[in-house]
């Protein structure tokens, strides 16, 4: 058996033409991490927040999965020598119409809201606001986007240590390693010291001194490559 486990960043919807948060015409350039990825940011202007994520969720609408996308879709499908896990800090849906099976979305997701009121969650590709009457409790006034802001607790932290401490190959795609749980991940796996670790970026991560391997170049030329070299190891 041979695990693998993908950790994947903004860096692999890039070449679908959504922005980044760091790079220089990233998501964060034109705002306020405050305003608009915070719990007191939604408390201060809910319409800021509800325009931003509604804007955002139309523009990833309007964008496809890249080849990245479609490579990993594919090992997942074609891998028989062990379990292919794709951890995502993206809350884009790319990699699911991409046909990817599993996908543990640990910072949220662009097509999903919570209440408040009822903490339902439940996915929602329309534009919601303050009006939005719950699917499930039917009060108004208590939805919010289902993305983890900063000083909140990302989701499915259990489940990923579990799939942490069973990789076999670790692999971290387009993300600046900045951002913690998931730049810390790197660190766990090597005190778990059990797996062969790859980063794959455009330039090296925060954190890139800690991999095995590093390839560089823009995942929708890096990842198909990468890819193809583990379904033919398997032969
Ligand atoms: P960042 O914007 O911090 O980093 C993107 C990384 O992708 C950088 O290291 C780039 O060099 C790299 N990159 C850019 N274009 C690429 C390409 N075509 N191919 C490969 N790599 C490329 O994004 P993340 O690391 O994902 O959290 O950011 C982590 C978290 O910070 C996000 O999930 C978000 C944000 O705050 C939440 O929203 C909770
Ligand atoms: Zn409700």
């Amino acid at each position: 058996m041979t695990n693998i486990v993908f950790l994947t960043g903004a860096g692999i919807s890039a070449d679908s033409g959504l922005s980044t948060f760091r790079d220089s015409d990233g998501l964060w350039n034109n705002h306020r991490v405050d305003d608009v990825a915070t719990y007191e940011g939604f408390v201060r202007n809910r319409k800021m927040v509800y325009d931003f994520y509604n804007d955002l969720r139309r523009q990833e609408t309007s964008l496809k999965p890249n080849p990245a996308h479609y490579a990993l879709a594919k090992l997942q499908r074609e891998y028989k020598n062990g379990k292919v896990t794709i951890i995502t800090q993206n809350v884009d849906d790319y990699h699911t119409v991409a046909g990817a099976t599993d996908v543990i979305h640990m910072h949220g997701h662009l097509h999903q809201v919570r209440c408040e009121n009822c903490m339902h969650v439940y996915r929602c590709d329309t534009d919601y606001d303050e009006t939005t009457v719950c699917q499930k409790c039917g009060k108004a006034g208590h939805i919010r986007p289902n993305i983890v802001w900063f000083g909140e607790m990302p989701l499915y932290m259990a489940r990923i240590e579990e799939e942490l401490e069973q990789a076999d190959i670790f692999v971290a795609i387009g993300t600046s390693g900045v951002v913690y749980p998931a730049a810390g991940f790197i660190s766990r796996v090597r005190a778990i010291g059990r797996a062969q670790t790859v980063e794959i970026n455009l330039e090296p991560s925060e954190v890139n001194r800690l991999f095995d391997r590093s390839i560089k170049g823009r995942a929708k030329d890096t990842v198909p490559a990468y890819v193809d070299e583990l379904l033919s190891a398997q032969k």
